[in-house]
């Protein structure tokens, strides 16, 4: 018996392309399903200026094989010396839809990232100003924070006195992990949403550490114990607008994940929509998987959803998923999430 579900084209609030022959190789795989994503800017230098956002865009397009449609939603990096002028004529042009924080040090090319939270304050008040959204990698990165209360203790030292020193500031919480995140989305009114990835939906810590160390797992942040999962569960499968995909798909070589020091980040481009309806079948929210993958995004973003759609058909067949993607540097694991998937995407 074959049970099909047709959603609006998805979109991905939060995904890393990179650059060269790892773009080449890793866009074809979010295009094949989602129609736009918020490109992360990460870059090795970052993208921190318009003109290299512009730039950026123009590579991320040649790169898309021919007949594939996709578009490219620009960020910037956000640092202390960002130009709030620079920020704004971006955004003016329609060029960029969010700045994306990353605390100094939190996670890979990030050591240009924000230490001191008054420098940027002139560039925070200009984007409430304009409606430009701020994207947050939600980690402390203080040494003596165990790395498991990260979120959690960000949420209370810099997020929460960032919102309140700025009011109107419209904010993403990226990749929430923790049970945390969810209540302060949720005890908060509008002008703040949240992502959720799809393999914090998958893992908990037990499955990056139990039985010996799976460097495909790891990611930041890093997820967390069960409880935690659990209520990223129920809030994607809520209905709750808040609530949206970023998969933060993020694609590594092996020889850089597999390693004595291996890279953070998940690669998940390939297979997230058979995955997110196994997950939303099993949460008995099927009828909600439109608004996580397709609607509540958009909405967030002041965006149109997309009037192309996506099909998922469940058959008794599991999907035989490649286990890794050939790039131009080396190949790239695919997220496993350690049982079968019989939703196929078209
Ligand atoms: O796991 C991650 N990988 N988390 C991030 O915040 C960055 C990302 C990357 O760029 O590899
Ligand atoms: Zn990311």
């Amino acid at each position: 018996m074959t049970e099909t579900l047709t959603i609006p084209r998805p979109d991905d609030w939060h995904l890393h392309l990179r650059d060269g022959a790892m773009l080449k190789a890793v866009l074809p795989e979010t295009a094949r399903h989602f129609g736009r994503a918020i490109i992360m800017p990460n870059l090795v230098p970052p993208v921190v200026t318009g003109d290299q956002a512009a730039a950026y865009r123009e590579r991320i397009l040649a790169a898309l094989p021919e007949g594939m449609a996709f578009e490219p939603l620009m960020t910037l990096y956000l640092t202390e010396d960002t130009d709030p002028a620079d920020v704004a004529a971006a955004h003016a042009s329609g060029l960029v839809k969010a700045v994306k924080l990353y605390p100094a040090g939190a996670t890979t090319n990030s050591a240009s990232g924000v230490s001191d939270f008054n420098k940027v304050r002139g560039v925070l008040e200009k984007m409430a100003e304009i409606g430009l959204p701020l994207c947050v990698h939600g980690e402390v990165t203080d040494a003596d924070i165990d790395i498991f209360d990260r979120e959690a203790v960000f949420i209370d030292r810099v997020l929460d006195p960032i919102r309140k020193s700025t009011p109107g500031l419209r904010v993403v919480m990226e990749h929430i992990t923790t049970k945390n995140g969810v209540d302060y989305v949720k005890s908060n009114a509008a002008g703040l949403g949240a992502t959720i990835t799809t393999h914090h939906l998958i893992i908990n810590r037990n499955h990056i550490l139990v039985g010996g160390i799976k460097p495909h797992y790891y990611c930041l942040p890093v997820a967390k114990r069960e409880e935690h999962r659990q209520a990223l569960r129920a809030a994607a499968t809520s209905g709750d607008a808040r609530f949206f995909l970023g998969t933060d798909s993020a694609p590594h070589t092996d020889p850089n994940k597999e390693s004595a020091c291996g890279c953070a980040g998940c690669f998940t481009a390939t297979n997230t929509m058979p995955l997110l309806a196994h997950v939303f079948e099993e949460e008995s929210a099927l009828d909600k998987l439109a608004g996580f993958a397709s609607e509540n995004g958009p909405a967030f973003y002041g965006l149109p959803v997309s009037d192309e759609t996506l099909s998922l058909s469940k058959s008794d067949a599991a999907v035989d998923f490649p286990e890794k993607i050939e790039t131009g540097e080396g190949p790239v694991t695919v997220f496993d999430p350690g049982f079968d998937v019989h939703w196929h995407a078209e």
